[in-house]
């Protein structure tokens, strides 16, 4: 079964200065599977587009999930191929997992550590991989993983899940410098709370509007009568199908990252 619901993303970003900053996501409980699971790429919300993780070589989250929690690493941006997969909280909270999958062999490695996770409260967690194989995990208690592959996979795709029961909610903590590009989707509808509502000359001083301000997603703009709408950061993307709109939501790094487009 093919859990699809996984990739309703839900999408929030918040401005700081000109740097867009939190992306949210929900994942769905993706049920008892593992890196042993075909097509398991399948059950992970894809953050191989947020380009900027895999240059930084590093993801720091807050996740809140009661067990269970995933972070895959992959030597492909489609999330087949060898990975490695972090399993946070899993056994029921009690353990962290490494799991190794190469050319189809799964390996797995555990590291004791009593709830480290929590079904009411965000938790922090930092997961670094570096050229040498090492892979580190970190939370609030410090270095919770750290482990060394003699032969590293070069990680080229990135994934979360939440499984065997537990779903969960992600922030996502990075930060980039918005460099102007918009990512625009035609007939589609940003159905979110606006910031104003102008009629413009054309699209282009529509977005401009936007890119002025620290606290915008992006834009509605409607091409039959100029009807320029702002739509507000820090809430989830909600877009629905209508004509003549289009909409249109800021791009991070070049437009490697772009918020609104990935869902
Ligand atoms: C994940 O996103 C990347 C980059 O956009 C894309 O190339 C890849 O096919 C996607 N993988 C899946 C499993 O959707
Ligand atoms: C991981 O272990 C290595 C070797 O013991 C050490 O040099 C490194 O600082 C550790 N990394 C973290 C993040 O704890
Ligand atoms: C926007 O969302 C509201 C509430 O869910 C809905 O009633 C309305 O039809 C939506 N508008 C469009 C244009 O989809």
């Amino acid at each position: 079964m093919i859990m699809t619901g996984t990739f309703v993303a839900l999408l929030t970003i918040t401005a700081l200065g000109n740097l867009l900053d939190d992306v949210r996501i929900k994942t769905q409980n993706s049920g008892g599977v593992g890196l042993w699971t075909p097509n398991i790429e399948d059950y992970y919300t894809n953050l191989s587009t947020f380009q900027i993780f895999l240059a930084d070589r590093y993801i720091k989250f807050y996740v809140k999930a009661c067990d269970n929690a995933f972070v895959l690493l992959s030597a492909a941006t489609n999330l087949q191929s060898d990975s490695y997969a972090i399993c946070i909280g899993g056994q029921g909270n009690s353990k962290i997992f490494l799991r190794v999958r190469r050319n189809g062999a799964v390996t797995s490695i555990s590291f004791p550590e009593s709830g480290i996770l929590s079904c009411s409260e965000f938790k922090v967690f930092e997961v670094n991989w570096e050229e040498s194989g090492r892979i580190t995990l970190m939370s609030d208690r410090g270095t919770v993983m750290n482990w060394t592959d003699t032969t590293p996979i070069q990680i080229q795709g990135l994934g979360i899940m939440t499984g065997w029961g537990s779903e969960g909610l992600w922030i996502l903590k990075h930060s980039s410098l918005f460099t102007g590009y918009y990512c625009g989707e035609s007939d589609t509808y940003g159905n979110m709370t606006l910031l104003s509502t102008t009629v413009q000359r054309s699209r282009v001083t529509c977005t401009l509007k936007c890119s002025t301000r620290n606290d915008c997603l992006g834009v509605n703009f409607n091409g039959n009568t100029n009807t320029c709408e702002v739509v507000a950061g820090g809430q989830p993307v909600v877009k629905s199908v209508v004509h003549n709109w289009k909409f249109y939501s800021k791009c991070l790094h070049e437009n490697k990252a772009c918020l609104a487009c990935i869902v």
